[in-house]
């Protein structure tokens, strides 16, 4: 029973729609009209400034933490990593946002950072190095959660190794829209809007 309330808990704390509570608290913007359209900090940044963006990134990477967390603090045997994923898919498929939320990338980001964190150093690495040569968020991230899985290939286990596979996979597929974007050279690069 316990284990089945941490794992919906976890759920829920990643469908906290941070992008829209902030975006709607302070600054009167539903930034699903605007932008990507995206309920994450890119679109934050994008629409809302640089402040909400940072406010967004660090509360949805801080959801992946905390549902790591939770069966440590809640002293039981359920496994970290099923419930970073359970956090992840809340994030994308939010109950409390009509289950359309974000692309998995920074609540990803938190999960790696409490479970692997030299692959989550990595990934950031190659975000930043994909984003300066670049300009694409998109292509950074996507880039960033490949990079995990190689690296957990390497040096991880197998639940590892299943969580990242499952991760990059979801990540690649919640950016179809930025591939095609990108494909016909319409994605925003940063700093810009569509
Ligand atoms: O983390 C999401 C980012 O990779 C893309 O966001 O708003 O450009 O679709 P957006």
């Amino acid at each position: 029973m316990l284990n089945m309330i941490i794992l919906l808990l976890s759920y829920f704390i990643g469908s906290i729609p941070f992008a829209l509570v902030i975006g709607k608290s302070f600054y009167n913007t539903d930034i699903r009209g605007y932008g990507s359209g995206n309920l994450g900090a890119t679109n934050s940044f994008r629409i809302l400034g640089k402040t909400a963006g940072m406010i967004v990134a660090f509360a949805d990477l801080l959801k992946g933490i905390i549902a790591c967390v939770l069966p440590m603090a809640l002293h039981s045997n359920v496994s970290p990593a099923l419930c970073g994923l359970l956090a992840i898919i809340g994030h994308a498929f939010p109950v409390f946002a009509g289950f359309k939320g974000g692309k998995a990338v920074a609540t990803s980001a938190g999960v790696f950072l409490f479970l692997a964190p030299l692959g989550a150093f990595l990934a950031c690495m190659v975000f930043l190095i994909s984003l300066l040569s670049s300009k694409y968020v998109s292509l950074s991230s996507m880039l960033g959660s490949i990079s995990v899985l190689i690296y957990s290939l390497f040096f991880e286990g197998r639940p590892i190794i299943a969580l990242s596979s499952f991760i990059c996979l979801f990540v690649v597929i919640l950016h179809r829209e930025n591939i095609k974007r990108m494909w016909k050279g319409t994605e925003a690069k940063v700093g810009r809007t569509f």
